[in-house]
């Protein structure tokens, strides 16, 4: 499966694009928006192409099989920023990939995501992924939104707890989150699930056959 990695140059995508590349069955190529950042692919082995989401990237679409959107703005920029990157440029690559005919779509999104988004704490942010998340969810494409909780740095444990709707705000290790992201691929029953995920109890692969029973993909 040849799978976009865009935003690979950030935490999530730099750590996704390592275990991409040591599992046989994906051939990740990493989307970074500058060539100083190609020597970092270069030494994982992962193939790297150079643009920028808010100037569109469809001419990187045709024959790859899935895209994994884990692009953000980060919280340094102001809220136009997070319009243009979280939002609009999200937005446009839902269509370039509908137009390209690239079916599968993993969205790294938040919990709390909503275009109604009362947050009082990230409410812009909250409301932009939630845009995003619709125009995606009312799509032609084969999508999978991840909504992880608070994203930290600690080693991942590989167990998680995942629902639709979880009720409540959590942590997860970026690597536990990459295992998720792998998983979604792996399982085609994820195919046009929301999917809440924290640090919890159970090995990632177990909680998502719990969650969603586990899919194998379709019989050509
Ligand atoms: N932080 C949290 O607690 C949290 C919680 C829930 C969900 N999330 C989501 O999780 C995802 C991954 O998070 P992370 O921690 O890995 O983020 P990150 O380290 O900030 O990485 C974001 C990446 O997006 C890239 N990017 C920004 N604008 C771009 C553009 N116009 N074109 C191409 N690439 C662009 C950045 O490129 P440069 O490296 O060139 O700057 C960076 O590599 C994001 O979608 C975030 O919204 C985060």
């Amino acid at each position: 499966m040849k799978v976009l990695i865009v935003g690979a140059n950030g935490k999530v995508g730099t750590i996704l694009a390592g275990k991409l590349w040591a599992h046989s069955n994906f051939s990740p190529v990493g989307l970074i928006r500058d060539m100083r950042q190609q020597t970092k692919f270069t030494a994982l082995g992962v193939p790297s192409v150079v643009g920028d989401l808010e100037e569109g990237v469809s001419s990187f679409l045709p024959g790859l099989d899935a895209v994994v959107f884990t692009a953000g703005s980060g919280s340094r920029t102001g809220s136009e920023k997070t319009t243009d990157v979280d939002q609009n440029a999200a937005i446009q690559l839902i269509k370039d990939c509908e137009g390209a005919g690239v079916r599968r779509f993993i969205m790294i999104s938040a919990i709390g995501a909503d275009p109604n988004s009362e947050s009082t704490r990230i409410q812009h942010y909250l409301r932009a992924k939630g845009v995003a998340d619709s125009r995606l969810r009312s799509s032609k494409l084969d999508y999978t939104i991840i909504a992880p909780g608070s994203l930290i740095d600690e080693r991942g444990t590989g167990r998680v707890q995942v629902s639709e709707d979880l009720g409540f705000h959590g942590y997860l290790p970026r690597e536990d989150l990459v295992e998720c992201i792998i998983e979604s691929l792996k399982n085609f029953n994820s195919i046009g699930k929301t999917i809440q995920v924290v640090s919890g109890g159970q090995k990632v692969k177990d909680a998502f056959i719990g969650l969603i029973g586990g899919g194998l993909p379709p019989i050509a």
